[in-house]
C-alpha cells in the first residue's frame, strides 16, 4: 500500500484533513515548516518538520517511503500579506509546488490533490463556475494559478493524475473539539469577531462601499470538515479513475461581513460591536461558487456548512485555546 503524503498538514485545513485520513486508516507523512502550524496539532502519521522549498529534503522522504500520492496544502496563503511578501509567496507557492512536481515525477507517484483558492477567480459578481476566467486581484491568487497551470503542464507531460480543489473561505472547526484555527497573527474574520467580543472592543469591517447587497464584501464560508472529506473523496476518486479536475470548494451561498457579524451575534446571543475602516488591500468584493461539478462528477455534497454550525463550532474551539 502506498503513503499518503501531505503537506502543510500542521496547519488549519491539513490537520483536519489528516485527522480524517487517519480515521480512514491511511498511511500519511507529513512535511511542514511550523510557520503557521503547530506540531501539536500533528496527532497522527510520521512528521517531518521541513520546508518543500528545501528540495533534499523533500527528496530523502520521497526515497525512504513509497508515497502513492501527494495532498498539497502547504502555502502562504493571505491576501494581503501576500502583497507585501511576493517573492516569499513566490518562492514558498510557486517553487514549492515546482520541486514537490519534479519529485512526483522522479518517484512516480501517480496523483496529487492541490489546495487552490477561489482567489484565482477576481471580480466576479454571480456564482462562479469552474470554467469562468481567471484574474487574480491579489498576489496570493496569482501564485496560486501559476500552480494550478504547472500541475496541468506536468500532468500532461508525464501522466499523472490531479485534483485541483478550489477553496472558498474555510471556517469553523472539528465537531469533537481537537482541531480548529489557532493563528499567532490572526487576520480571518471569523475568529477576529470571537477577538472583538473578548475584548469588548469592535471588529473592523473592511469597506462598506462595495457593489453587494448590503456593501460590504461577500464570501462563501465553508465548514473545514466538508473541505477535509473533499479531498477524502478525491483521494478515492483518483485511485480508481485515471481523470483530472479542477473543482470548487464552496456553498453556493454568499455572505456578507455584516451577514457574519449578525449570525454570529444571534447564534451567540452576544452583542457584536463594530466600526467601519478602509478596504483592505486585494479583496475582492463577491466570490460566491457554483457546486455543481463537484456534485456531479464526485457525487459530493456538505455536511456541516450550516452557517449556524460554523459559528458553533469556532466559538468553542476558540473559547478553548483562549
Ligand atoms: N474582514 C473584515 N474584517 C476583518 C477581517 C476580515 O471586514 O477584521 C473581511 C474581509 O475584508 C473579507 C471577509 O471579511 O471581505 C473575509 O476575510 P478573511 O480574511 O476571513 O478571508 P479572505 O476572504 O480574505 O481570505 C480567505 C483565505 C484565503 C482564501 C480566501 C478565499 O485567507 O487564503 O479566504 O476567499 F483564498
Amino acid at each position: 500500500m502506498g503513503k499518503i503524503l501531505v503537506t502543510g498538514g500542521a496547519g488549519y485545513i491539513g490537520s483536519h484533513v489528516v485527522k480524517l485520513l487517519n480515521l480512514k486508516k491511511k498511511e500519511i507523512i507529513i512535511i511542514d515548516n511550523l510557520s503557521t502550524g503547530k506540531k501539536k496539532y500533528v496527532k497522527n502519521g510520521i512528521f517531518f518538520k521541513g520546508d518543500i522549498r528545501n528540495k533534499s529534503h523533500l527528496y530523502k522522504i520521497f526515497s525512504n517511503h513509497k508515497i502513492k500520492s501527494v495532498i498539497h496544502l502547504a502555502a502562504n496563503c493571505l491576501v494581503e500579506e501576500s502583497h507585501n511578501k511576493i517573492d516569499e509567496y513566490y518562492e514558498n507557492n510557486v517553487v514549492g509546488t515546482i520541486n514537490l512536481l519534479d519529485l512526483m515525477v522522479k518517484f512516480k507517484v501517480e496523483n496529487i490533490i492541490f489546495s487552490s483558492s477561489c482567489s484565482v477567480y477576481g471580480y466576479k459578481s454571480n456564482k462562479i463556475k469552474e470554467d469562468d476566467n481567471l484574474n487574480p486581484i491579489n498576489v496570493y491568487g496569482e501564485t496560486k494559478k501559476v500552480c494550478e497551470e504547472l500541475i496541468q503542464s506536468y500532468s500532461k507531460a508525464y501522466k499523472f493524475n490531479y485534483i485541483i480543489l478550489r477553496y472558498f473561505n474555510a471556517c469553523g472547526a472539528d465537531l469533537e473539539n481537537n482541531l480548529g484555527e489557532d493563528r499567532e497573527n490572526e487576520t480571518h474574520l471569523i475568529p477576529l469577531i470571537f477577538k472583538s467580543i473578548q475584548n469588548n472592543k469592535p471588529v473592523n469591517i473592511f469597506g462598506k462601499d462595495y457593489k453587494t447587497r448590503d456593501k460590504t464584501c461577500v464570501r462563501d464560508y465553508i465548514h473545514v470538515q466538508d473541505i477535509a472529506r473533499a479531498h477524502f473523496k478525491s483521494l478515492s476518486f483518483l485511485r480508481k479513475n485515471k481523470k483530472s479536475f479542477i473543482f470548487n470548494l464552496g456553498t453556493e451561498k454568499g455572505l456578507s461581513v455584516l451577514d457574519i457579524i449578525n449570525i454570529t451575534s444571534n447564534v451567540l446571543n452576544k452583542k457584536v460591536r463594530y466600526k467601519i475602516s478602509n478596504r483592505r488591500k486585494g479583496d475582492p468584493p463577491y466570490l460566491v461558487a457554483s457546486s455543481s461539478k463537484i456534485k456531479k462528477k464526485l457525487n459530493f455534497t456538505n455536511k456541516y456548512s450550516d452557517p449556524r454550525l460554523i459559528i458553533k463550532t469556532a466559538w468553542k474551539w476558540f473559547q478553548s485555546i483562549n
